[in-house]
């Protein structure tokens, strides 16, 4: 048993079950012992799982066109903050920070929303050297700028949901509990009249027995991303579907990735597991719509790649792998192939390329890199 299990037996044999949400929000974030606040590097290399930023930095050079487009649709104004929440190792920050050049860099400050002490330690080693680099360590701390871009990739996968199943007319939350003395699923009346609502609200008829995960805190989310800016775009990554393609999947979207690798057994050692979901456009797109956003997409990643230039890069990286197998140069032409096998990656449909993207502009015509296409979803 993993010591946030024990405090949360604990917890629940004093207090009765907790909703899911409540048990995702401990697990993830626990201030000690949540998968991501306890301090170990979670994503790349060294971690339980690749990312895009963490793959290699093609992924923030293409987005540095992006950002400089929105830029360029906000006026040219001479500040623009760029607010990355979720940056975890700081590898796009990086790798955005390295390709920006004047005039765009001479406007830009960045902005990384941590709530990790450690992880904001390790990000300010890496990201000193760039100047006009600030943190903040929530996003209720973030105030608004006149002109800005928030990105957040593989955030709002990671926010707590509510779990609900519809059993004989009736709607029934799925809680944590105990049972011998382990973490386990029990069925109660909805702990909130907000659950039933999220579901008129993504205008979906829940099948009998299936599994739903109600995504309050994205909606929340997207509310406040909203308050962040006055005029510019936010930017949301994740794996996701529509509302009505979530519902039809019995057992919903729940998945536990560790040390172990991946599987669905979300209740497991609290902690130690990252605990993901599908992000549910549905619901964001109306958040959007909430906060005065005008939601584009969702597009898959590898059409907005294609858009910011993916294939001139894989261009580039083949004549430089050329080049350096002309002058036998090994290191160099190793590192050209591994790079033009990592765009592959960030594109394949069936792996990152197959995230999608949602923009959502505020006072701004639609930047070209997002194609006002419906694609990708399901
Ligand atoms: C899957 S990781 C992705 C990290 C990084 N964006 C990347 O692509 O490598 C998700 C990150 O989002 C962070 N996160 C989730 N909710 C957040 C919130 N409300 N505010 C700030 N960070 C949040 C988590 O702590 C975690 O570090």
């Amino acid at each position: 048993m993993t010591p946030l299990e024990e405090i949360l037996v604990r917890r629940i044999a004093a207090s009765g079950p907790m909703p899911f949400a409540a048990f995702m929000s401990f697990a993830l974030y626990h201030p000690q012992h949540g998968y991501y606040t306890a301090g170990p590097a979670r994503v790349g290399w060294r971690g339980h799982f690749l990312t895009s930023p963490e793959l290699d930095p093609a992924f923030g050079e293409l987005w540095a066109d992006a950002f400089e487009q929105i830029w360029t649709a906000c006026g040219e104004p001479n500040a623009f903050e760029l607010i990355e929440i979720g940056p975890g190792e700081g590898a796009f920050a990086a790798s955005v920070l390295s390709s920006v050049a004047p005039p765009f860099s001479d406007a830009l400050s960045y902005r990384l929303v941590e709530r990790s002490p450690a992880l904001r330690e390790r990000q300010r080693e890496r990201l000193e050297v760039f100047g006009r680099v600030d943190w903040s360590a929530s996003v209720t701390e973030v105030g608004p700028v006149e002109h800005g871009c928030v990105f957040a990739n593989e955030v709002i996968d990671n926010l707590p949901v509510h779990l609900v199943e519809q059993h004989d007319g009736s709607l029934r939350e799925v809680c944590v509990g105990v049972r011998d003395g382990r973490l386990t699923f029990v069925h109660l009346p909805p702990s909130n009249p907000e659950l039933e609502r999220y579901l008129q609200r993504c205008g979906i008829e829940l099948p009998d027995g299936h599994r739903f995960e109600v995504g309050l805190a994205a909606e929340s989310f997207v509310a406040r991303v909203g308050q962040m800016f006055a005029s510019g775009a936010a930017v949301f990554v994740d794996y996701g579907a529509d509302a009505d393609d979530l519902a039809q999947r019995p057992f919903g979207s729940l998945l536990a990735y560790s040390k172990k690798g991946t599987d669905e057994r979300v209740l497991e050692d609290p902690g130690e597991k990252d605990i993901t979901t599908h992000a549910n456009w549905t619901a964001v797109e109306n958040a959007c719509r909430a906060a005065r956003l005008q939601p584009i997409g969702p597009i898959t990643q590898r059409r907005v790649l294609e858009s910011l230039g993916l294939h001139a890069l894989h261009d580039r990286f083949r004549t430089e792998y050329s080049a350096a197998v002309a002058a036998s140069h090994g290191a160099r032409a190793l590192n050209a192939l591994s790079r033009r096998q990592a765009l592959g990656a960030l594109a394949d449909p069936g792996g990152l390329g197959g995230l999608q993207v949602v923009v959502a502009t505020r006072g701004i015509t639609d930047p070209a890199f997002a194609q006002p296409t419906k694609e990708g979803t399901g």
